[in-house]
This record gives C-alpha cells, structure tokens and sequence, in this order.
C-alpha cells in the first residue's frame, strides 16, 4: 500500500495516520515530523527551513523533495507507506510520480481529508503533543491523560497568525493537486468534521475496509 493523506491543517492527518500505519502495516512519513527534527537536531536542513515553518510558510520544493525521495528510498519503505504532508505543491507531486515511475511502482491511493476553514483554527490552537510519545492530543477534543498532561508542549507554528498563513497556504498551492491525483482516478474523500473515531470509520469505509479497532 502506497497512500498519501492530504488536507488542512488541523484536518485530522497525523490522528489517523497513527491508527492507518498500524492498520495497514507501513512506514509513516511526516514530513513536517521529519523537518521538525531537522529544526531540533539543527542540520543545514532544519536552519534553512526553521524560518519558514515558524511563519506558517512552505518549505522550498526542492528541499523537501530531497528529503522524502531519500526517505521513500529506504528499507523500511518497500512495503509501502504513507506520506503525510507531502507532496503539498504541484513540482512535489510531479517530482514524486517520476521517481515513483522510475522506481517501476506507483500510488494505490491519495486519501484527501476535508474540514471547513471555521473548524481549523481551534484544532490547531489547542494542539498538544507529548514529546515522549509523539502522542497528538487537544485540550478540549481530546485531552491528555493526567500522567502526560503535564509534559505536553504546543508547536511554534501552532499560533494563530501561523496558522491562517498555514490555511492559505494549503488553498492556494495544495489544494490544487487534487485534481491531478483525481484525474489519475486514486482520489478518495472522506469529511473530516467528525469525532476522531467516526473519521477513520468513514475512511476505512471510502478504502473498501472493514472493522476500524
Ligand atoms: P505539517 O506538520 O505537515 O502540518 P500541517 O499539514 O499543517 O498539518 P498539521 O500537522 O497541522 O495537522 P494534521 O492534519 O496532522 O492534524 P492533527 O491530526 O495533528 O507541516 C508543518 C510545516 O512544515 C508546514 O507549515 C511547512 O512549513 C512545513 N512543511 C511540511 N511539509 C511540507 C512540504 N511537503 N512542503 C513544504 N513545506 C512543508 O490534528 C490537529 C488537532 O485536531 C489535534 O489537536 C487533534 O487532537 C485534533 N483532532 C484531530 N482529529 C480531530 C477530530 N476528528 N475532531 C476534533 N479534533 C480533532
């Protein structure tokens, strides 16, 4: 299984790519985890794309091109994974499907998560995240337990000006490779505006899957 999950921000991507990777056995690839740590780990990467992420901006195309061709080339990947984040521009859809063709593979599905703009700021500004765990959670959709409450930490770009830059963002570069992946005849859609449990439900419904755990 070759997937990869596009939507908003706050659309419920990383949520359900937790319980999708386990549920279908593949690699989950973030690629907003993976420059994260690039930032934490502060590689030439992480400086260069620090600013940006900060802002609510796109990281250049051909960085993170770079980083996920690497990345999809690995071990782990043969068996399939799910990109998350990615590709989220026009050249990173076309670079990913030329190396993918090259690689004499290709997409089983593009899974399209869809939240109206009015839900997204809240989602996004009550975002916790346990650094233990990687754990996604929110205090009032879903609150952390009382264990890991206390060490939970909220993402620099998860303020609300990053956050309405983050959601133009999407429309006007991201939103557009739909189309091109619905044209291929791999687009599936799934209303995200339920709770989390109902969200993978449907999604597993859209995939021809049954019995969400
Ligand atoms: P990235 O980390 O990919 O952020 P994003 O796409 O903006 O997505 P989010 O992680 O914010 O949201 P999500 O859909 O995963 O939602 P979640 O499940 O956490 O990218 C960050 C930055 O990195 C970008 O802005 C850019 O700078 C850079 N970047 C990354 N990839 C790039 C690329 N390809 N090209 C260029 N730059 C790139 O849920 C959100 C909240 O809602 C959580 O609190 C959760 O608990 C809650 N929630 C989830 N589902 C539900 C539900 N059904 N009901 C109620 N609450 C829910």
């Amino acid at each position: 299984m070759r997937m990869i999950l596009v939507g908003p921000p706050g659309a419920g991507k990383g949520t359900q790519a937790a319980f999708l990777v386990d549920k279908f056995n593949i690699t989950h690839i973030s690629s907003g985890d993976m420059l994260r740590a690039a930032v934490q780990e502060g590689t030439d990467l992480g400086k260069q794309a620090d600013g940006f992420m900060k802002a609510g901006q796109l990281v250049p195309d051909d960085l993170v091109i770079a980083m996920i061709i690497e990345r999809i080339a690995k071990p782990d990947c043969v068996n399939g994974f799910m990109l998350d984040g990615f590709p989220r521009t026009r050249p990173q859809a076309e670079a990913l499907d030329a190396n993918l063709k090259n690689a004499g593979v290709g997409l089983d599905v593009v899974l399209l998560i869809e939240v109206p703009d009015e839900l997204i700021l809240e989602r996004i500004t009550g975002r916790r995240s346990d650094p233990e765990t990687g754990e996604i959670y929110h205090i009032k959709f879903m609150p952390p337990p009382a264990d890991v409450a206390g060490r939970v930490i909220q993402r620099k770009d998860d303020t609300a000006e990053a956050c309405t830059a983050r959601l133009e963002k999407y429309h006007s570069e991201t939103a557009p490779i739909v189309p091109f992946y619905d044209g291929q005849g791999i687009l599936k859609t799934v209303d995200g505006n339920a709770a989390p449990e109902e969200v993978t439900n449907r999604i597993l419904g859209v995939l021809g899957v049954s019995g969400a755990n």
